[in-house]
């Protein structure tokens, strides 16, 4: 997501900003800027693309004198990757200045009632509306004013602001978007994370939910919304400066895991309106999901995987028939797409060669196209009649694992709406779901922390030469994912199969050893997977299975068992597949794999 950097002191900013800025690569980013004041004015440069054109535009900050400032590089969420949409943002005379990391949900609201009251936007960003909004309630007290703001803003925010009026101070505010401040030699710095500010103090303050940082060379006051003073605790940072790139974490992969529940969130939530799900950039009036005749859908790899998730799910709840396709196959098989087909790609990066081309190839034949997409103004977002972003925020290792959940829940969502439209939920089943999905967070988070028990099981197979993944219904669909995510990062032969496919051919691969993963959740499939289980089990198999709390037949059947939390039927793929990820991740750790960079794979596969 968006980095955030900033600095008051003794010292020249731009440099420091510009050094703050590439500590924070890592966040993923398709654009940056710097804004620097040098008690005269506010000088701002910011581009598109890569931090070097921000260097080499800025003469690696020398050009931008001033020792305040604040710098920001930017993950598209609102409006195109842009040099206009780049950050910070000022009102219109050039007197307050931005940067944010975050989402102001009702952005809209606010920006329509500033236009009305006059003002002028150039930005297509929710950002330029913080600037306005200071601008506006705006009484001298730069404090006062931003407290007026908070309570204006719905969503979440990270701020960085200067004002001109105030030459020497440097204000922070945040709520639920990281934010660091700390002390240098002369000066203090903001951040969104550790690593921009290593190299000037290992001591900073995490600033909390709704609390407001005033800085200037000498000094830094924390004050809460109600614009009373509070005392706050340093905390001393050990990390080496790569540990804290990845926020602690070991690896990328495990960090994204741990993100899901917030990027979950973050793709359900604005979706979900009281006891409705409301996805304005469907593009659909309810007659049109009324007529919908089949639902397409296309991906590759784990994208593929979850749109066979999506298939169970939209043909289980809407009853509208769903066709499932890789991209690389439906891009060549001339497929037939009748008046009243949706096209649905999906795709993380918005780039994938073959997606693509199946993206064209269906607007061609005349199919509406829907994308369901993470990275924003990516080539599948702009080219798709409609597109539905996932809001998992960058993915920086190459196995998928954040932007995977937040497909499963695109899914979900989709089918909620198009059975509540079609009539074949009532209103209480819809609220059933709603209540299911906001609870998916929480046991995410639960079966994320019970990591230690599935990496002990890991740990004894490191040695596996072949492992298969069963399950059925939408078990089936998360036995692919799991299956993929082992063998591409911990390169183990692999295989998923439904459960009942085993016996026409496959099962006389089972050996004494062989260990076989089995998913079972779909209460009504129990049986049929238990005696799945037995018999690879009678052949020498060594069984894991993933079934829901409660389920306790299966440890009949079963060496080790791991429970998920309750669910509805079709939302268990978004736990279940917590345990699978650690499962392939714990294994590729311990055989001592490149866990991030997996050999021979890229992260976008923009070639065919
Ligand atoms: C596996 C993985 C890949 C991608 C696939 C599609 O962990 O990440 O299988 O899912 O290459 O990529 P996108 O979603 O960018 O189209």
């Amino acid at each position: 997501m968006c980095g955030i950097v900033g600095y008051v002191g003794e010292q020249q900013a731009a440099p420091i900003l510009l050094d703050g800025l590439g500590k924070l690569e890592y966040r993923g980013y398709d654009s940056a800027g710097i804004a620097v004041y040098d008690g005269e004015n506010i000088e701002m440069k910011k581009s598109k693309g890569r931090l070097k054109v921000l260097n080499e535009l800025t003469h690696d900050g020398e050009t931008l004198p001033g020792t305040i400032g604040i710098g920001h590089t930017r993950w598209a969420t609102h409006g195109e990757p842009s040099d206009v949409n780049a950050h910070p943002h000022f009102n219109e005379d050039r007197s307050i200045v931005v940067v944010h990391n975050g989402i102001i949900e009702n952005y809209l609201k606010l920006k329509n009632k500033l236009i009305r009251k006059g003002y002028q936007f150039i930005s297509d960003t929710d950002t330029e509306v913080v600037a306005h909004l200071l601008d506006y309630y705006y009484d001298g007290n730069p404090l006062r004013t931003i407290t007026k703001i908070m309570h204006r803003m719905e969503g979440s925010y990270a701020l960085g602001i200067m004002f001109k009026e105030h030459p020497d101070e440097l204000y922070a505010v945040r709520k639920d978007s990281p934010l660091i401040v700390g002390h240098t030699k002369g000066g203090c710095v903001i951040a969104s994370d550790v690593p921009a500010v290593l190299r000037y103090t290992r001591d900073v303050y995490f600033i909390e939910n709704e609390e407001i940082v005033r800085m200037t060379k000498e000094s830094m006051e924390f004050f809460s919304v109600d614009e009373e003073p509070i005392e706050k605790q340093s905390t001393h940072i050990e990390w080496d400066v790569d540990a804290a790139e990845k926020g602690g974490y070991e690896h990328f992969m495990l960090k994204e895991m741990y993100e899901q529940p917030k990027a979950i969130t973050d793709t359900f939530s604005p979706r979900i309106k009281k006891n409705d799900v409301v996805i304005e950039e469907l593009g659909m009036t309810d007659e049109d999901i009324k007529g919908i005749g089949k639902i397409m859908i296309v991906a590759c790899g784990s994208a593929y995987h979850a749109g066979v998730t999506g298939k169970y799910v939209l043909e289980g709840m809407a009853r509208i028939p769903v066709e499932v396709d890789v991209a690389s196959e439906y891009r060549y098989r001339n497929p037939l797409i009748e008046d009243g087909t949706l096209v649905v790609i999906i795709s993380q990066s918005g780039e994938t060669a073959d997606s693509l081309a199946a993206l064209r190839m269906s607007k061609e034949k005349g199919a509406g196209v829907l994308g369901i997409v993470n990275v924003v103004g990516s080539s599948i977002a702009r080219e798709a009649d409609n597109v539905m972003y996932t809001w998992a925020g960058p993915e920086i290792a190459v196995a998928t694992t954040k932007a995977y959940s937040c497909q499963l829940i695109a899914m979900y969502l989709l089918a909620m709406k198009f059975a509540k439209v079609r009539g074949t939920i009532t209103d209480g089943e819809l609220k059933e779901y709603i209540e299911d999905l906001k609870r998916i967070p929480d046991q995410v988070e639960l079966l994320l922390n019970n990591k230690l028990r599935v990496q002990k099981f890991a740990n004894r197979y490191l040695a596996a030469r072949d492992v298969f993944f069963i399950g059925r219904g939408v078990d089936y669909a998360i036995s692919m994912e799991g299956s993929l995510k082992l063998k591409e990062i911990s390169y183990i032969h692999s295989e998923a199969y439904a459960a009942g496919e085993l016996k026409h051919g496959t099962i006389s691969l089972v050996e004494d050893g062989t260990l076989v993963l089995a998913v079972l959740t779909q209460e009504d499939l129990y049986k049929k997977m238990i005696s799945n289980m037995v018999e690879v089990r009678t052949r020498g198999a060594f069984v894991m299975a993933v079934t829901n709390e409660g389920n306790d037949e299966v440890e009949r059947a079963a060496d080790y068992v791991i429970y998920i939390p309750e669910t509805n039927r079709y939302f268990t793929n978004s736990l279940a597949i917590i345990p699978l990820q650690l499962f392939g991740y714990y294994i590729a750790v311990g055989k001592g794999c490149d866990v991030d960079k997996p050999r021979n794979l890229a992260k976008s596969v923009t070639v065919e």
